[in-house]
């Protein structure tokens, strides 16, 4: 959820990020994996950083696999090599700026499109755009752990509530594809899926974090806080009182962030027309 890709924190976020997974929306990608058959399963993910989509996810998913990784980071993607526990299939990764290749060429060539934490970073044009190139009979995509909005601390302090509006309002701004669409992608993202004939799979993938994450919640903090401070400069003393505050009990707070994953999936002789497939739904619990 937050604009911060460094290694680091990409593994910190790893273990909370395959707990919050283990929902719906994983279940129903690996059912269709499974029902699929024939040929290799081919894979794209965008915005690979070092692989943690492929990590949890291939070794889920049955039979030979063949991934590409995409990322405009390219030391991210040596290190996602370097970690790969490949399927019994081939990894290959092009270092790239997703906003500016083509949906088609991205789509093209592959049975399933994922991406994990990366669709509250794009704008809606570019997701529509894209999930318009992937509509096509046998296609699926899964955005796995799209932030939602949410944060709810226990115990809650007052400044919590301004904390996540400015938050929230900083996750819109432009993070390179246009103005992001934040806390709102998940809705526009299974709207549009809908709306190109996807059946769609809804699933909360909320992080729990806890007394045990207390490095993650320090450096979670730390980047809400300079995100709040960017929105809002006037809220500035409010601001950093709250960091202190949070700051001095993170060894025994809580706090869920909400997330939501999207499964959508083509089927039928016009997957790129209007509601051919049925829409089976499974809301996110909240
Ligand atoms: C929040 S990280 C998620 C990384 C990984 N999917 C995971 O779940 O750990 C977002 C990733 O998207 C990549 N990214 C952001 N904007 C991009 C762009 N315009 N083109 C290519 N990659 C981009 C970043 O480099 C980063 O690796």
């Amino acid at each position: 959820m937050t604009d911060t890709f460094d290694a680091g924190w990409l593994a910190l976020r790893e273990p909370l990020d395959a707990l919050a997974r283990a929902n719906a929306a994983t279940e129903q990608a690996v059912a269709w994996a499974r029902r699929r058959g024939g040929d290799a399963l081919t894979v794209a993910d965008l915005g690979a950083g070092t692989g943690s989509n492929l990590r949890f996810l291939a070794p889920r998913l049955p039979g030979p696999q063949r991934w590409r990784l995409i990322d405009q980071d390219g030391q991210l993607l040596a290190d996602a090599v370097r970690r790969a526990v490949p399927p019994s299939g081939a990894i290959d990764i092009a270092q790239a700026n997703l906003a500016s290749l083509d949906p088609q060429a991205l789509a093209a060539g592959h049975h399933l499109i994922t991406a994990s934490a990366l669709f509250d970073l794009v704008s809606q044009r570019w997701c529509e755009t894209l999930i318009a190139a992937i509509a096509k009979p046998g296609r699926a995509l899964l955005a796995a752990l799209t932030y939602d909005g949410r944060m709810v601390w226990q115990p809650a302090l007052p400044d919590d509530a301004l904390i996540t509006d400015l938050v929230n309002r900083h996750q819109t701004r432009d993070k390179g594809f246009g103005a992001a669409m934040g806390p709102a992608a998940s809705c526009l993202l299974a709207a549009a899926a809908r709306a190109h004939g996807a059946a769609v799979t809804v699933a909360a993938s909320d992080w729990r974090i806890g007394p045990a994450n207390a490095s993650l919640h320090a450096a979670l903090l730390a980047m809400l806080a300079d995100a709040a401070m960017e929105q809002s400069p006037a809220d500035g003393a409010r601001i950093d009182a709250w960091r202190a505050a949070r700051l001095a009990n993170v060894g025994s707070a809580r706090l869920t962030v909400g997330h939501i994953d999207v499964f959508a999936a083509w089927s039928g002789q016009d997957a790129g027309g209007r509601g051919l497939a049925s829409n089976s739904m499974s809301s996110p619990s909240r």
